[in-house]
């Protein structure tokens, strides 16, 4: 747990920054970029949680590649609580990090979770036993090359975000001196709908035609993807997202800068036959919209037959 070092001087003691206990649940594309990066900077004992041990850990970055070496646990029964948890296995994987999460979580324990979708807290909450979740939104891009080996891309001005409260700060600050640049925002629920409105027509049509983000630029595709927009919109707004009015128009030009050949996990998720991370995107938009009285019959027929491709992969 939390531990001060103080340096004595002959001004009087200077508190020095704590050195903290961080577990990273999940040593995927983001989780090994944000473990490498905390090694990497060496201000914080790092505990990688993990199905297949490995030593050490390479991340190749713009400010050049570095090799860490890494802690790693394979057992949840030999954890211990920690003061962070940062939870990075894909949403739909969270239940089966249940067991870390009670060993790893005690009541000053914070539970970051750093996975796209809209409903980290309630996602999270039931697994921590009372620790604070604080939810996040990714915008670097992580890609895991080997079981020891990501990249980390740099692809907006912030590389995560957290909402503007002391959780949050508390947050940022433990990625001091790494390369990864932590904003808060006092509009976090809007933009926390903006990622998902970009993750709910990108992921689901490469995911069911199979092709990549060059399918987008089809003018019959395009239709789809504002009319499912269109819905989405609706729903983020009457949630409390101030979205401006042309925003489905605006969403769709920003995914139409993002390179023709690049695909999305679930579309990577789809042609290796993996589960797929539905539940969190299209499934968040049915259900607020059920919640708030607005039809999203697009993004249900979405759901379904996502739904359907990724429960056949589950029992595959
Ligand atoms: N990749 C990106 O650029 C990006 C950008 C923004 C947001 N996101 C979001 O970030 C989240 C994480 O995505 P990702 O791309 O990092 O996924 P990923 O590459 O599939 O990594 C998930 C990792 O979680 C591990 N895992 C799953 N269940 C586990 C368990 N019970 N115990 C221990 N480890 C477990 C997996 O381990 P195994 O290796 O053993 O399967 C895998 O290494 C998702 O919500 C995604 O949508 C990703």
């Amino acid at each position: 747990m939390e531990r001060s070092i103080s340096a004595s001087t002959g001004g009087g003691p200077i508190a020095a920054p704590q050195r903290l206990a961080i577990a990273v649940i999940g040593l995927g594309s983001i989780g090994g970029v944000v473990a490498a990066c905390l090694r990497g900077a060496d201000l914080h004992d790092v505990v990688a949680c993990v199905r297949r041990p490995f030593e050490r850990l390479t991340l190749e970055r713009p400010e050049g590649t570095i090799t860490v070496s890494l802690s790693t646990l394979t057992d949840p029964n030999k954890a211990t609580p920690v003061d962070w948890v940062l939870l990075c296995t894909k949403a739909h994987e969270t239940p089966s990090a249940a067991s870390w999460l009670k060993r790893l979580c005690g009541p000053s324990t914070r539970v970051a979770v750093l996975q796209n979708g809209i409903d980290h807290v309630a996602r999270v909450s039931p697994l921590v036993a009372g620790a604070t979740v604080i939810p996040t939104i990714v915008y670097y891009n992580g890609e895991r090359l080997a079981i020891d080996r990501v990249r980390l891309r740099h692809v907006a001005e912030d590389d995560m975000l957290v909402p503007d409260d002391a959780a949050g700060h508390a947050f940022a600050e433990i990625f001091r001196e790494t390369p990864l640049r932590v904003s808060a925002s006092a509009d976090f629920k809007t933009l926390l709908w903006r990622k998902l409105l970009i993750n709910v027509i990108a992921n689901p049509i490469t995911a069911l035609t199979r092709q990549r983000q060059s399918v987008l630029r089809r003018d019959d595709v395009h239709a789809l993807c504002l009319a499912v927009l269109d819905e989405a919109v609706a729903v983020a707004r009457a949630d409390g997202a101030s979205l401006d009015r042309d925003e489905a128009t605006q969403i769709l030009s920003t995914l139409l800068t993002f390179p023709s050949e690049a695909g999305t996990s679930m579309y990577f998720d789809c042609l290796a036959g993996r589960p797929l991370e539905i539940e969190a995107l299209t499934g968040a938009i049915v259900a607020a919209g059920e919640q708030k009285g607005i039809a999203t019959p697009l993004n249900r027929t979405l759901l379904t037959l996502l739904s359907a491709i990724s429960d056949a992969a589950k029992t595959a």
